[in-house]
C-alpha cells in the first residue's frame, strides 16, 4: 500500500512538473527558435518591473520576481493579454525564485533577465567603466546566471542596458560590454547544462545607433564576445497618425537586415499621445519588418513615468487601463501561424569580422582588443561562484487570481485563473477581451469562460494521472 500511495504521487509530481514546461529556445541567425518544434519565437512581450526600480529591495529580501502572490495576480494578467516574454530588469541572485519562474514558465511565458542592479558596483559605470568591471561585480552576475540558469523558460539575459547614450559614451564602453558578454558567455558554457544567449539592450539613440550594433555583433577571434541578440529600446512611433516611415521603421529595416543576430524592441510603446492605441504592432508583426523577433511594451505597471498597462493599488488588487484593452485587441489581430512559420534558416548572415571599417564614425569605439579578464576572474569562470543559489521549476498548484482585478472602467473581472498550458506551449493572443463592457471592441467580455475551461482541464489530469497511477502500481 505504502509503494502504491509512493508511485501514485511520484508520478502525479512528475506529470506535474513535465506537463507544465516550456521549450528551450534558442538562436539561430536573425531569429529565435524553439528548440524541439524548430518554429520561430517571435518576442510578444511585456516589460515587468511592479513598483518600478523601487521594487528591487535587496535589504528586505523582495524583487519582482520573489513573492509568489504578486506573480501570480501579474501572470494571469499577462497570459491574458497575449505575451509570451516579459524582460526583468533588477533581480537578487541571492533570493529564490523557484514560485515566480513556475508560475510564469506554467503560463507559457519566457523570461529575458537583466544581469545588473541600480546599486552601486550592480551595473558597468558608463563614466569610468574600468573601475566598475572586477571580481565582485562579476560575482553578482553570475550569481544571476546560476539564479536563472536551470528555468526552461530562461530566454536569454542582458549584459546591459543603456550604458552608450551618446558618441562620449560610444568611445570605450563597448569594448567593457564585450568583456562582460564574454564573460557571461564563458560562465553559461561552463556551468549551464544548455545555451542561453547574452545580449545588449540599446537607447535609441540614432548617432551611434549603428555603430553600436555593429561593434557588438561583428566575430572577434572566437572570444565570445559577441551579443547573441540586440535589444532597442524604441519609442519613435507616437500616436494613431504614426506610419511604418514617420516612425523611421523602415530606417531600421534597413539597417538590421544584414544582422547576424535576432534584433527585438526590448522597450517600445511611446506615450506622447494618451491612451496609447498602439498601432505600431501590426507595424512591427507585419511582413515588412520580419526582420526584426517582436518587441516588449514598456511597461506592466503603472509607475511615475507613466507607461503602465495596469496600476497595481495599495490593497494589492489591479485597475486595468485602456492601454491594456488597446494592446490586447492589437494582439489579438496578428496572424501567429505567418509569425511563426517564417523559415529560420532563410535569414542566416554570417557575422563579419571585427574591423574599425564596420563603425561609421570614427569617434565610436573603433578599438577592437577587448579588455582582459578582471583579476581573479578567470578562476570565476571556470570553478564557479561560491555557494550559488540555483533556481529549478516547482509544482504550480495555486492558479486563482488572489486579488480582484478590475477593469478599465472600474468593474471588476470575474472569473480569472492562470491557465497551465500543457507542454511544449508558448503562450499567445487569447482572442478574448478583458475589461467588462465600453471599452477596447465596444462589447462586453465574458470574462470567466477561459478560466472556467482550464480548471477543468487541470481536474481531468490529475484523474488521468492518479488513473495511471493505479494501473502502474497493480
Ligand atoms: C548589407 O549587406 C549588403 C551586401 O553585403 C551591403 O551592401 C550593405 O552595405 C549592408 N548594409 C549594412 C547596413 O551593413
Ligand atoms: C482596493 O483599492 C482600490 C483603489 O483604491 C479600490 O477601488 C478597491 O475597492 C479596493 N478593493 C478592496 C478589495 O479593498
Ligand atoms: C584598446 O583597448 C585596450 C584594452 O581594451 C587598451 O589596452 C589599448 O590601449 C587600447 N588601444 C588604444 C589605441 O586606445
Amino acid at each position: 500500500m505504502r509503494s502504491l500511495f509512493h508511485s501514485l504521487a511520484l508520478l502525479v509530481a512528475l506529470l506535474a512538473r513535465v506537463a507544465s514546461a516550456v521549450h528551450t529556445v534558442e538562436v539561430q541567425g536573425q531569429s529565435f527558435v524553439d528548440t524541439v518544434t524548430k518554429k520561430r519565437l517571435m518576442v510578444i512581450g511585456v516589460d515587468y518591473q511592479p513598483g518600478g526600480q523601487a521594487g528591487y529591495k535587496p535589504q528586505e529580501g523582495r524583487d519582482p520576481l520573489s513573492e509568489v502572490d504578486i506573480c501570480l495576480r501579474d501572470a494571469i494578467m499577462l497570459q491574458r493579454l497575449g505575451v509570451n516574454t516579459i524582460r526583468v530588469y533588477n533581480v537578487d541572485p541571492t533570493l529564490n525564485h523557484d514560485e515566480c519562474a513556475s508560475i510564469f514558465n506554467a503560463a507559457g511565458i519566457y523570461m529575458i533577465i537583466d544581469v545588473n542592479g541600480p546599486f552601486s558596483g550592480e551595473s558597468i559605470n558608463r563614466a569610468e567603466p574600468w573601475t566598475s568591471y572586477h571580481e565582485d561585480y562579476l560575482k553578482r552576475i553570475f550569481g544571476v546566471v546560476e539564479n536563472f540558469m536551470g528555468y526552461p523558460n530562461t530566454l536569454g539575459f542582458f549584459a546591459a542596458n543603456e550604458v552608450m547614450n551618446d558618441m562620449d559614451t560610444g568611445k570605450v564602453n563597448p569594448q567593457y560590454i564585450r568583456a562582460v558578454q564574454r564573460d557571461l558567455k564563458n560562465y553559461i558554457k561552463n556551468h549551464a547544462d544548455r545555451t542561453i544567449p547574452v545580449g545588449y539592450s540599446a537607447a535609441d539613440v540614432r548617432e551611434i545607433l549603428q555603430d553600436t550594433w555593429a561593434y557588438l555583433q561583428c566575430a572577434h577571434d572566437d572570444d565570445q564576445s559577441s551579443s547573441d541578440f540586440f535589444g532597442l529600446n524604441s519609442y519613435s512611433w507616437c500616436g494613431g497618425d504614426a506610419t511604418f516611415e514617420s516612425a523611421q521603421y523602415d530606417v531600421l529595416v534597413d539597417m538590421f537586415k544584414n544582422s547576424s543576430i535576432p534584433v527585438f524592441f526590448s522597450e517600445y510603446g511611446c506615450n506622447e499621445v494618451k491612451p496609447r492605441v498602439f498601432d505600431e504592432v501590426q507595424a512591427l508583426y507585419g511582413e515588412q519588418m520580419t526582420v526584426l523577433s517582436g518587441g516588449l511594451v514598456y511597461e506592466y505597471s503603472q509607475e511615475e513615468s507613466d507607461y503602465g498597462l495596469a496600476i497595481i493599488n495599495d490593497n494589492g488588487t489591479v485597475t486595468l487601463r485602456v492601454d491594456y484593452d488597446n494592446l490586447q485587441e492589437q494582439f489579438n489581430k496578428l496572424d501567429m501561424a505567418r509569425i511563426e512559420s517564417l523559415n529560420p534558416t532563410a535569414t542566416s548572415i554570417d557575422a563579419p569580422e571585427c574591423t574599425s571599417r564596420l563603425i561609421t564614425n570614427q569617434a565610436f569605439d573603433t578599438n577592437f582588443t577587448i579588455p582582459d579578464v578582471c583579476p581573479g576572474c578567470a578562476d570565476l569562470i571556470e570553478n564557479g561562484i561560491d555557494n550559488p543559489t540555483r533556481g529549478q521549476l516547482v509544482e504550480v498548484t495555486a492558479t486563482e487570481a488572489p486579488n480582484a482585478i478590475y477593469g478599465s472602467t472600474g468593474t471588476e473581472v470575474e472569473g480569472l485563473t492562470l491557465k497551465l498550458l500543457p507542454n511544449d506551449e508558448a503562450n499567445g493572443p487569447s482572442g478574448e477581451t478583458t475589461s467588462p463592457s465600453g471599452t477596447g471592441t465596444g462589447s462586453a467580455a465574458e470574462p470567466s469562460k477561459t478560466g472556467a475551461a482550464s480548471k477543468i482541464t487541470g481536474g481531468w489530469g490529475l484523474l488521468v494521472a492518479v488513473f495511471f497511477a493505479l494501473l502502474t502500481a497493480l
